[in-house]
């Protein structure tokens, strides 16, 4: 592995894939909406390896992805990983009642978002003749969960977008794969669970008896991302301590 570009790379799992990928020795662009985080990682992550180089992208804008791309070949001259990590929770709500522009925003950045990322970063390594694509999904791609529709239905359509890209472009040399995370210990979920009960609620969920860390969930996306997986195209890996088993 040596270039990869991760989105949402400021926080949580995708600051945990940036750090793992620099320790294997790979090329990190880190893009990402919070400049002053991403900023952060950057300086940090040169100060260690000095191949992390900080884009500023939103992935709901599709122009974005192509500077985020177009800046990982002019400054590390090749793409070999995409991991599009980056997504939001959004509002709770029942779906009865569920906001129709809260709707749109949670689809705009965790499912179009994607498929935005896809867009532009497939042809690079089509022309390569090689890459993997690694994207960020969830449990919720495989399962319902009560006042989420939004975010059920964008985890859930990127299932399918990874399986129907992963059938266009397997044969071209690019593996393309979703992940399901369960309840990881990140900030996304830090509201969530800083009330004692709900903590326990949500905890009691997984049979392993604890939260994900994002450094486990950072291990599945390397295998996903290096040849130990290349026979591994347009499959889900749910990383979930027992929930989907249920
Ligand atoms: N934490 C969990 O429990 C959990 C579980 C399953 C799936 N996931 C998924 O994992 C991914 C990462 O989540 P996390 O827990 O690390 O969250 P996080 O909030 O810690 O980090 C998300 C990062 O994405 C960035 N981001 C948000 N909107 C963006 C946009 N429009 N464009 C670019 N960057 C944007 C944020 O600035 C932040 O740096 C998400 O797709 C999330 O849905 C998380």
């Amino acid at each position: 592995m040596s270039v990869a570009l991760i989105t949402g790379a400021a926080s949580g799992i995708g600051k945990a894939i940036a750090h793992l990928f620099v320790e294997k020795g790979a090329s990190v662009v880190l893009a990402d909406i919070d400049d002053a985080q991403g900023r952060a990682l950057e300086a940090e992550l040169q100060s260690r390896s000095g191949r992390a180089l900080f884009v500023h992208c939103d992935v709901a804008n599709p122009q974005h992805h192509q500077q985020a791309v177009d800046e990982a070949l002019r400054t590390f001259g090749r793409l070999d990983v995409a991991v599009n990590n980056a997504g939001i929770a959004g509002q709770g709500g029942p779906t009865a009642q569920y906001p129709i522009d809260e709707w749109q925003r949670i689809i705009d950045v965790n499912l179009s978002g994607v498929f935005y990322g896809l867009r532009a970063q497939l042809p690079v390594m089509i022309q390569q003749g090689s890459g993997s694509i690694i994207v960020v999904s969830s449990i919720l791609g495989a399962v319902g969960f009560a006042g989420a529709p939004a975010y059920t239905a964008a985890k859930h359509g990127l299932l399918g977008l990874v399986k129907a890209a992963a059938l266009d472009h397997s044969s071209q040399g690019v593996r393309i794969n979703a992940i399901g995370p369960a309840f990881i210990d990140t900030p996304m979920i830090a509201g969530i669970v800083q009330d004692p009960v709900v903590a326990q609620v949500v905890t009691g969920k997984h049979p392993i008896g604890r939260l994900g860390r994002p450094e486990e969930v950072a291990q599945l996306v390397h295998f996903l991302s290096s040849d130990l997986s290349s026979f591994i195209t347009g499959s889900f890996f749910p990383i979930d301590g027992g929930y989907l088993a249920q």
